[in-house]
């Protein structure tokens, strides 16, 4: 086995699922940009990678503070501190969401289909980012879980009630099983 390779599983952090209470805190702002920070990062982008995701929110790995990591193609890995979503298209667009954190459920979402994002690199210094289609759509579901809240709040209540029952079929055969 080789060292990258040990360093990533040495790296994999526990995803938090629905019903953990962190999944609904809001989150503290990050004050202090030092070598945790940047740890934690390089952590959650081996969990994402290896779990999959093309976004991981720090909430969802026990980390209550304003950050996200996305991996999306044609941008590329990036870490967003303290970020804030200072526009939103009129334009809405309908996308199907999942989460690692609401592993095996997926559902249409609508959402504005452009953003503009100003956040925090690891360093401190601010950047902004104009996003569409799957960034957008990345961002503002991540930028969501700083606030404690999840896709499936987006949806009508019968829909939402949809999920938390396929949720909770769930849970049982992952007891059971
Ligand atoms: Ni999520």
């Amino acid at each position: 086995m080789t060292v990258g390779l040990w360093y990533s599983l040495l790296a994999m952090l526990d995803i938090y699922t629905l019903g953990d209470e962190i999944l609904r805190e809001r989150c503290k702002p990050v004050k202090t940009f030092d070598s945790s920070l940047s740890t934690l990062i390089d952590a959650m982008y081996t969990t994402m990678v290896e779990a999959n995701g093309v976004g991981l929110a720090a909430p969802q790995v026990g980390a209550d503070i304003r950050l996200f990591v996305v991996d999306v193609p044609d941008f590329g890995k990036r870490a967003f501190i303290n970020p804030q979503i200072i526009e939103t298209s009129m334009e809405l667009s309908c996308m199907e969401e999942g989460c690692l954190s609401i592993p095996g459920l997926f559902h249409d979402v609508e959402r504005p289909a452009s953003v503009v994002v100003q956040a925090q690199d690891p360093n401190g210094k601010v950047f902004t980012v104009k996003a569409d289609g799957l960034l957008a759509r990345v961002i503002q579901h991540e930028n969501d879980h700083l606030n404690g809240v999840l896709f499936i709040d987006r949806l009508d209540t019968v829909e939402q009630e949809k999920m938390q029952k396929a949720w909770q079929k769930r849970a049982k055969r992952r007891q059971s099983g």
